[in-house]
């Protein structure tokens, strides 16, 4: 087997989107090119632990309040230098900052691709002008404005390029627990209302793709859509594929849920139903021919309801 000859920095490795991405890499043709670096602020914790076994994976212990200090360690270790860079944040006050910074850093250090995990505010030409009201989507949205100004006025020498995916609400949130119920509630809550959704297991394919076929992917926005379906749709292939209605909080629990986080969840929801988001399952499909709908994604994912 060839070395890898380019390295790429995962951020979110131990977490959904970036777990996927690298399981898509790996199992690529052409990903046997890559050397992945998956950042985690715990090379200890059992996630980065799984991932510092895999072929072609090393892990760095780092924080992306700091990017600097990441890139720093690579260099240092030997595996630079970095070509691509995986950008995916998780919802906080901090957000726009580590994007920009996360762009900085790549830019000093010559990064030549730059993948960042949006989100879908609307459909391809709606999200290009929409940062919304939702605290979070507006953030990803200058994030992007500064990733495309930026890879724009990179020196042609060392252009540097982009990718933006805007995935819609995970399937993924559907988890055993309470706050799978409480996701399921105010899906429920929606009534008629469709909600676009679909797997991190495909975010992770198209991230995956955005590297291994740049000619396809090169400085452009996709919106990542698998299904579009209300709660109730979606609880008829549900109780298919488990033998049970999906699990829901109380309402009560659900409206508090909304009333209290009014600035992230609340205003979520509220986007979901006023606007909403705007992908095009077809068009996703026919990149992606396996890309899951809900009646796939649950029939692959029941086993966390078995022992209902
Ligand atoms: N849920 C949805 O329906 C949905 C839909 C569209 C978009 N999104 C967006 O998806 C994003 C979250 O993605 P995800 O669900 O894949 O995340 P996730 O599973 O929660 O994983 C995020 C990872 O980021 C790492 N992390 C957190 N803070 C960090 C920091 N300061 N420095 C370094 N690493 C840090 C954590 O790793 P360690 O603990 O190992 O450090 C964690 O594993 C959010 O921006 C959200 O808005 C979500």
């Amino acid at each position: 087997m060839s070395s890898p000859t380019k390295t790429i920095v995962v951020t979110g490795a131990t977490g959904k989107q970036g777990g996927a991405l690298i399981d898509a890499l790996l199992a690529a043709p052409g990903g046997a090119n890559f050397h992945v670096v998956a950042v985690t602020r715990s090379s200890a914790g059992p996630r980065a632990q799984a991932l510092a076994t895999r072929p072609n994976v090393s892990v760095v212990a780092g924080d992306i309040d700091d990017p600097e200090a990441i890139f720093a360690q690579i260099a240092a270790s030997g595996k630079g230098p970095v070509w691509g860079l995986y950008i995916v944040q998780v919802n906080s006050d901090a957000e726009e900052a580590q994007g920009r910074a996360l762009v900085d850093a790549a830019t000093a250090h010559g990064v030549r691709h730059v993948v960042y995990s949006s989100s879908d505010r609307g459909g391809p030409v709606k999200s290009a002008g929409n940062p919304t009201r939702v605290k979070n989507f507006a953030a990803k949205f200058h994030i992007e404005k500064y990733l495309e100004a930026v890879a724009a006025g990179s020196a042609e020498a060392t252009k540097m390029t982009y990718t933006i995916l805007r995935p819609v609400t995970f399937f993924d949130n559907l988890t055993n627990d309470v706050h799978g119920r409480g996701f399921a509630r105010m899906w429920e809550q929606m009534g008629d209302r469709k909600l676009q959704m679909v797997s991190t297991r495909d975010i992770g394919w198209f991230a995956a793709q955005a590297f291994l076929r740049p000619e396809v992917y090169t400085n452009v926005a996709l919106s990542l859509v698998g299904d579009e379906l209300t709660q109730a749709e979606a609880d008829l292939a549900f109780r298919q594929a488990v033998g049970a209605p999906m699990p829901l909080a109380p309402c009560p629990v659900a409206s508090a849920v909304k009333f209290f986080l009014k600035g992230t969840v609340g205003d979520m929801f509220r986007w979901f139903e006023e606007e909403g988001y705007g992908g095009d399952v077809a068009e996703c499909r026919r990149l992606h021919p396996q890309m899951q709908d809900f009646k796939s994604w649950i029939s692959a994912n029941k086993g966390q309801w078995a022992q209902q």
